[in-house]
């Protein structure tokens, strides 16, 4: 080894000893003669002092040291000098003087500090990954994905639970993505398709008898990319046999209430049992199946008042089969013109034709005692004091707050609410960071109808069950179906999803023709799983968490590429490697690919 000892490990119980250290130079000053390193590895910093009078050839090499070398460094351990201890560092007590130093590589100038955690270029910072991953700060990101990814197994080591790994070369498991595409060259014009997630092998390990098993699996699917999504990722997969969705919802809350203590002490579980919310009620509420449940503001259906009131916009909006919904801002009756029209462009920009909103004064004062002059509105006129208390009554709002309203298509103002309930907690400051709001979204329905492709789609995946009291609706009103799927969220975000399986193959099947699958299409796609369930396939069911997602959360970061170690940007590019890239012509002759179009340069 080239050291004995980590740099961040060294204190004050330390001094006397002699010790080797290895590292990176953190920063490098001279003081008249004295030479100063601050040596850096993985576990931390310790201050180095090289004496060009006690060690002169060490001091030579110290001196010609830069950022980024790497060195070996032997020395005593000292105590600070009083007054020049450093409180800010673990090691701040103590210092190493410098016996030998050893250049073991030197470094260009870094494109960038690694020194600090300054906001950097992204572009610059997936460029030169490999240097970014040394900054202490994203260092400690990928290290708290280890622990969570380690607590993981081991708790389900000590549930009875089976890792096992499935194939990546595979055939389309559909998710709802595009599936990425493998070319074989042994079988030319035929493919593998890269796992979406396990679904079907997990399912298929169910009827192997497996009855509990995981896999922090990778999963690939080529959609478009945001903040919280990757076109890889990773999910703990899991499934289980003999179980309903309580059993597989209990073990969750339970694992990650038990992580978020072991990994992340200082953040707090808001509620146990996690709420189970169902979908329906969670939409009305909150406008997304994602809630940020940290904060009230709860979205109000205001529909029937507003189509009695004398305001055109709103009355045509419920006529044309729309709704009216609105909520509260609590505290901003005295918003601005100007504050409530950058409201309005924030509702325009998600799709929003305008937003109704009423400040309110009289704060403290009761709702009935609100008079219609301290209501102040573009559209005031348009409403008796009467609709606009009742209005504040519904969304939760008093004397003092602001009253937002959106029109239009259910769909449409759901999502500007949700996006305007957001931001109203945002700049309120109502989402506490150290909270974890945790709930489990139940009772999706089972199908949506696809206008563009005039038939069914799984809401989830073909493969979730119905939910028992809609079965009888299956093939009369496949709309009114809920499944018995199911949502982790957790602060707005979706962090996991999975739900209880059709275990006979006539209910899968049924299934399959319902999304307007031919017996031809079923059997070539999905054969080998229906067969299957003709073999003793057990009741099963599980869920997926995504890992990413979940690292992201814990570590209060804005987007996946904080917990991955070598990410693609948002257009899916992986800018170290510059992949997706040309291969040689050689390579599309042995798979029979020809690039059609455009000539390849
Ligand atoms: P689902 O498609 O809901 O379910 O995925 C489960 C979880 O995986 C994470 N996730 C992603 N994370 C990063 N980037 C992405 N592109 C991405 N897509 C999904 C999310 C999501 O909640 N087979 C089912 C599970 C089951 O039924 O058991 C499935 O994959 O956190």
């Amino acid at each position: 080894m080239d050291k004995d000892i980590d740099c961040g490990a060294l204190r004050r119980e330390d001094v006397g000893r002699r010790v080797t250290l290895a590292g990176w130079v953190n920063r490098r000053r001279d003081h008249g003669g004295l030479v100063f390193l601050d040596l850096r590895d993985r576990s931390g910093v310790v201050q180095v002092v090289v004496n060009p009078e006690q060690a002169p050839d060490a001091h030579a090499e110290a001196d010609r040291a830069r950022s980024e070398w790497v060195l070996q460094v032997v020395g005593d351990v000292g105590a600070r000098p009083e007054g020049t201890e450093n409180p800010r560092l673990p090691t701040g007590d103590v210092e190493v003087m410098a016996r030998e130093v050893r250049v073991l590589n030197p470094s260009q100038t870094p494109p960038f500090y690694i020194n600090d955690d300054s906001a950097l270029d992204e572009y610059l910072a997936l460029r030169h990954r490999y240097l970014y991953l040394r900054r202490p700060n994203v260092q400690g990101n990928l290290i708290l994905r280890h622990r969570i990814v380690k607590f993981i197994r081991d708790f389900l080591d000590e549930r009875g639970f089976i890792e096992i790994e499935t194939p990546i070369l595979i055939k389309s498991t559909p998710e709802g993505a595009r599936d990425y595409l493998v070319p074989s060259r042994l079988y030319p014009g035929k493919f593998y398709a890269l796992p979406q997630s396990p679904q079907q092998l997990k399912q298929l390990l169910m009827v192997s008898g497996f009855e509990r098993y995981f896999q922090i699996a990778r999963c690939f699917r080529d959609e478009d990319l945001r903040a919280d999504r990757q076109p890889e990722f990773s999910q703990l997969d899991l499934e289980m046999s003999f179980v309903e969705r309580e059993d597989v919802l209990e073990l969750m809350e339970e694992m990650y209430t038990a992580m978020a203590a072991a990994v992340t002490p200082q953040k707090r579980v808001l509620q146990r049992p996690f709420p189970r919310l169902e979908y329906a009620d969670v939409m009305d509420r909150y406008g997304t199946d994602s809630p940020d449940l940290r904060f009230g503001l709860e979205l109000a259906d205001l529909s029937d008042v507003a189509a009695g009131s004398q305001f055109q916009v709103f009355r045509q909006a419920v006529a044309q089969g729309g709704v009216v919904k609105g909520l509260a801002a609590p505290g901003c009756g005295s918003y601005s013109r100007r504050q409530v029209d950058e409201l309005t462009e924030f509702a325009r920009s998600r799709g929003a034709s305008g937003l109704v909103s009423f400040a309110l004064e009289g704060a403290g004062r009761p709702l009935d005692e609100l008079t219609q002059e301290q209501v102040r509105s573009p559209v005031g006129r348009f409403f008796t004091v009467e609709e606009v208390q009742e209005i504040a009554r519904r969304t939760g709002g008093a004397g003092g707050d602001l009253l937002l309203l959106c029109a239009g298509p259910r769909e449409q103002v759901d999502l500007v609410l949700a996006a305007l309930r957001h931001e109203m907690g945002r700049r309120l400051g109502l989402a506490d960071p150290d909270v974890l709001a945790y709930a489990f979204v139940t009772d999706f329905p089972l199908l949506r109808w696809s206008g563009d492709e005039g038939r069914w789609d799984a809401v989830h995946h073909p493969f979730t069950s119905a939910h028992p009291d809609d079965v009888g609706l299956l093939d009369s009103e496949p709309g009114a179906v809920r499944s018995q799927a199911y949502d982790l969220v957790c602060n707005g975000m979706e962090m996991g999803g999975g739900s209880i399986r059709n275990h006979r193959r006539e209910v899968q099947a049924q299934m399959f023709r319902i999304l307007g699958y031919s017996d031809d299409e079923m059997a070539a796609r999905f054969g080998h799983l229906l067969e299957a369930l003709e073999y003793g396939a057990p009741p099963h069911g599980g869920i997926a968490m995504g890992i990413d997602r979940l690292a992201m959360r814990l570590g209060d970061l804005d987007s996946l590429r904080d917990v991955i170690a070598f990410p693609k940007t948002q257009s899916a590019i992986d800018v170290l490697f510059d992949a997706p890239s040309e291969v040689p012509q050689a390579q599309l002759d042995e798979l029979r690919l020809r690039i059609a179009g455009e000539e390849r340069t």
